[in-house]
Formats: structure tokens, sequence, C-alpha cells
């Protein structure tokens, strides 16, 4: 499934994700270089991008009909020129969703499907539902000065991929503490 999901998060989410993304990027510059998408910057499982993954899990789980439970989450920023390759997602990026919270040009993300190309476009506070192994996807270079997209995974709670629970990573405590209350 490859879905538009419109209103993905309330104005006042949105207000929220962008103040506190700018300063987690731009003031606090605790954004790491990210050798997936050559000149981005990223920040793996922050930890608000993780409460939202929890949050909306019910959401998703509506459109998709399935018990979902949450991997990770991760937080880019793209500049000028930057290019996501055409890939498939990891095990644990069975379910995604890729949230823009802020871009100064549309900008869509393509996929491959039976029917061809098909680019997705999106405004700051709506989504992009898909499910990336199955998918190829991608980016065109980048037009724009700056683009923020958190993308948030999860995995089928009776699929095949459970043993990706928490990303693979069962001895981290904190992630699974948060998620907890989630997890039902
Ligand atoms: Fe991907």
């Amino acid at each position: 499934m490859i879905k538009h999901y419109k209103n993905f998060l309330t104005k006042q989410e949105l207000k929220d994700l962008e103040i506190y993304f700018d300063h987690c990027f731009f003031k606090q510059k605790i954004a790491r270089a990210d050798p997936m998408v050559k000149g981005s910057i990223s920040i793996y499982s922050d930890l608000v991008a993780q409460y939202f993954m929890c949050i909306k899990k019910p959401l998703v789980e509506k459109v998709f009909k399935s018990k979902l439970i949450p991997t990770y989450s991760f937080s880019r920023v793209y500049f000028k020129d930057n290019v996501m390759k055409r890939h498939s997602d990891r095990p644990s990026c069975e379910v995604s969703v890729s949230l823009n919270i802020w871009s100064d040009t549309q900008w869509p993300l393509w996929f491959e499907t039976e029917k061809g190309d098909v680019p997705m476009y999106t405004k700051p506070g709506e989504a992009v539902f898909y499910e990336g192994q199955k998918y190829n996807h991608w980016r065109e270079p980048f037009e724009g000065e700056s683009c923020f997209q958190i993308f948030m995974h999860y995995i089928r709670a009776e699929g095949e991929n459970r043993d990706r629970a928490y990303d693979g990573m069962e001895n981290i405590k904190y992630p699974k503490l948060i998620m907890k209350p989630w997890l039902k």
C-alpha cells in the first residue's frame, strides 16, 4: 500500500515539531552527517520523534488494518541538490510513514509500482504511508533550500519481521520503556 494521508498532524503538533527540531538541528546541532543521503543531516530515534511514532501508531494500524509494533524513527533534513537514491527498505521498515514537517519547495517521494513510477506530494503536516520493502522509492535532486521529513517505521506484530521489534536492539532499555504504553 502507498497512501497520501492529509491530516496526520494537528496544526499545534506541526508547530511544536518545527520549533523543537529547528532547535535540535540548527541551534544545538546534534544531528550527524547522513551517509545514505550525501549532504543531509539526521538523528536516529530522537525521543520526540519516537513519541510521535507511538502516539500515531493507532492511526497507521487503522489504515493498514494490521496490529503494528514501532521499530525506530529517523529525522532527516535535506538541503539543495541532495538526492535519495532508488532503494528498498530493510526488514525493520515493513510499514513506514514519511512525515513532512517543512519544505520550501514541493518535492515528491517517488515509488516504483506495477502501474509505473508514481510521485507522492505532501505539504507540511501531511504524510505518505508506504511499504518500503515492497516498493522501491527515491527522491530526485532537491531544488529548494531545506526539507525536513520524519520517518516512522513499524513491523506487523504477527508478521515475518516480528524479531525486528525495537529495530532489533533488545538491549536498549530506554526506548523500550518509553514505548511500553503503546505496545499493547
Ligand atoms: Fe527508504
